[in-house]
């Protein structure tokens, strides 16, 4: 709802969120050092730090990369998603900590630049065993570090929302290039098979969720062919609509949200403006549809946030005929002011 820079408001909320995390990345971090110094006892303690840090940077990336899948097949996740960036932040500090430990100990002894290092220092493109992994790591660091310093809501202004997303996107490919680094690096040098079988399950279960998840939304995005003659689409009964919420339909390849309120009947693109969140999985709080991912608001006959703002999205004529819901495919621009379908004349016209 900005729009100029506003800065990060915090709240209970997210700092039981933040504070949750931290712990947990604390305690993951002592576990592994005090196993490993344990179980291999030569190692020096610089080595643990890297090979923890790594593998908590590794591990915190597997759990944001599932957040948004888990989301989207049970709302019960949505509390997860709605500060993941604050996870983004923290995964980058650790990564980067592990980059910066690692370049220190393997690369700044020499006349090298030690970044140049990274890259150069090993040219053994022969064999698996011995390909220069750092490179992976120090590239998949690069495009983090992107990520983490624009994950702000001002850059997504900035930078407008297709350049920001298409930027974020990427964490795939850093995600690519991590399990390169670790399958060329340290599951080459060392024998421990519960490592790559670990790693093997991570990938699994990032990929398997977001399969499942693509294949739900797929399946809400049949199509919805019931047109009468005069194009408007037979969308579903009134009573199917929960009060205050929304049933989600698609409508010329897009998704439309329709909400009920207050005997009234809105309908509207079901992609929020901030990050293409789901909005027909919001709810109207105070007479505004409020985004289920991170709150944007939206008044549901305009669609245009309220107070002085700019996201809008599109809307679309809706019409009640004997307790069915039709709505009409031809979406207007975004902010169109369209009269809301009353529920109870409707009934006794
Ligand atoms: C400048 C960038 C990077 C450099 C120079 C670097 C270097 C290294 C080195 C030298 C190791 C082997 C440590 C050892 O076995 O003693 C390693 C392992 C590892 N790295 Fe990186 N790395 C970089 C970036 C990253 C990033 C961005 C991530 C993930 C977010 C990452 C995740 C890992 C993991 C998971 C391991 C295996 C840890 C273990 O043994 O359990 N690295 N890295
Ligand atoms: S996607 Fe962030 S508020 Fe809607």
């Amino acid at each position: 709802m900005s729009t100029t820079y506003r800065p990060v408001a915090w709240n209970p909320n997210k700092r039981r969120y933040d504070g949750v995390a931290l712990s947990a990345i604390a305690g993951f971090l002592a576990v592994a050092i005090g196993a490993q110094a344990f179980l291999r006892p030569e190692l020096t303690i610089e080595t643990l730090l890297i090979r923890a840090l790594g593998a908590a940077a590794f591990t915190l990336l597997n759990v944001i990369l599932c957040i948004g899948p888990l989301a989207r097949l049970d709302r019960r996740f949505l509390p997860l998603l709605y500060n993941r960036r604050h996870l983004g932040v923290m995964m980058f500090t650790l990564a980067l900590s592990h980059g910066a430990f690692s370049i220190v100990q393997f690369h700044s002894a020499g006349a090298l630049n030690p970044i140049v290092s990274v890259l150069v220092s090993n040219d053994r493109y022969g064999t698996a065993a011995q390909l220069p992994f750092q490179p992976f790591g120090l590239a998949a660091l690069g495009i983090l570090f992107l990520m983490a310093a624009t994950s702000h809501d001002f850059w997504l202004h900035n930078l407008t929302a297709p350049v920001w997303k298409a930027l974020h996107m990427c964490v795939y490919l850093a995600y690519t290039l991590i399990v390169a680094h670790v399958i060329f690096g340290v599951l080459q040098q060392e024998v421990r098979p519960w490592l790559g079988w670990t790693l093997a399950a991570a990938v699994l279960v990032v990929f398997g969720l977001h399969l499942a998840a693509a294949r739900r939304e797929a399946a809400g995005d049949r199509e919805n062919r019931n047109a009468n003659p005069d194009g408007f689409v037979d969308v579903c009964g009134v009573d199917e609509i929960p009060e205050k919420r929304a049933v989600v339909t698609c409508l010329s390849g897009e998704r439309v949200a329709v909400f009920r309120y207050d005997g009234r009947i809105s309908a509207l693109s079901n992609v929020c403006q901030h990050q293409n969140g789901p909005l027909g999985e919001g709810r109207i709080v105070d007479g505004c549809i409020v985004c289920p991912w991170h709150g944007y608001e939206y008044r549901p006959e305009t669609v245009v946030s309220p107070a002085a703002s700019t996201e809008k999205v599109p809307t679309f004529d809706v019409r009640v005929h004997a307790g069915r819901v039709l709505v009409h495919p031809r979406p207007h621009a975004a902010g169109t002011r369209i009269e809301p379908a009353l529920v109870l004349e409707a009934r006794t016209a």
